[in-house]
């Protein structure tokens, strides 16, 4: 049996960005060229070092990027007039607004002003609904991040027991949609679930995502778990790590992914597919 084998997502997302790059040359062959807009409004430095590492995809794909950075106290007007522009802009073919927004900003109000066709990352309430309803539709872009790195693990779906810890609209909800739409059984957990170690244990795929420095520990994992973590916290020392104990899992564990380096890679390749598409939907 397969032990403690790390799932290098940063990896995986370099070849998903060269197979990406080949498409981005076949449309501007046909001059179609594929860009999105990237709005930051105010100066957290987390949400900056995801920006910076979103354009810095894009260009090395050959997407067409903006970047436009706005002040922390930007009213929720200009916002909205911002994203009424880039809804028009025939250059524009996906928009995403880096949440979370300034406390004067409805992130509510801001998603569904998106025209859900450049709504790239699938927050969108008509992209939700299409993916609830199993219509065609933008996936949200970890969760799809989720799924490819699964597949090109080799790591089947099919009949597995699959529990999902965290129930966030950008996380826990769509990823237990798209697990179950691959045919696993899928068990919702959350930060207020009772005795969460006793659902956690029957995880043949683990997926944690609630945003805790190391909720999952040793005790969570069933022996052979593929366990894949979803958390960007800090921890007490400062260092960037997941809700998971990577060391006290990693043994138990047939396949985990590390924080950095497992998931995040795969959330900015897989808005780089949405934006293509998206290119390719409208040139059609
Ligand atoms: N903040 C944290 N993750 C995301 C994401 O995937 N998209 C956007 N727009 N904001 C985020």
């Amino acid at each position: 049996m397969v032990r403690g084998e790390v799932i290098d997502g940063k990896q995986i997302a370099k070849e998903i960005r060269l197979e990406l790059k080949e498409e981005v040359e076949r449309l501007t062959r046909l001059n179609v060229r594929p860009g999105l807009a990237v709005i930051l409004v105010g100066e957290d430095p987390a949400s900056q070092t995801y920006v910076r590492g979103k354009v810095r995809a894009c260009e090395e794909v050959g997407i067409y990027s903006e970047f436009i950075q706005l002040p922390a106290e930007t009213s929720e007007k200009d916002l909205l007039a911002r994203i009424d522009r880039l809804n028009r802009d025939a250059a524009i073919h996906g928009i995403l607004v880096q949440l979370p927004l300034p406390k004067q900003i409805s992130p509510d109000r801001v998603i569904a002003a998106i025209d859900p066709e450049k709504d790239v990352d699938g927050f969108h309430p008509i992209q939700a609904g299409r993916l609830l309803t199993g219509l065609d539709a933008y996936l949200p872009c970890t969760p799809h991040g989720i799924l490819q790195l699964l597949k090109r693990t080799g790591i089947s779906l099919e009949g597995k027991h699959a529990v999902v810890v965290g129930r966030s609209n950008i996380v826990g909800k769509p990823v237990s949609l798209l697990l179950q739409r691959e045919n696993a059984t899928v068990t919702m957990c959350h930060s207020r679930t009772k005795d969460l170690s006793y659902h956690t244990r029957q995880a043949d795929i683990l997926i944690a995502a609630v945003g805790r420095y190391h909720i999952i520990g040793a005790e969570h994992v069933k022996e052979g778990a593929v366990v894949i973590d979803v958390g960007m916290n800090r921890s007490p020392e400062g260092k960037l790590a997941g809700d998971v104990d990577f060391e006290a899992v990693r043994t138990l564990a047939s396949h985990i992914t590390p924080v950095p380096g497992g998931v995040g890679p795969m959330t900015i390749a897989m808005l780089l597919h949405n934006t293509i598409r998206s290119a390719e939907r409208m040139a059609a």
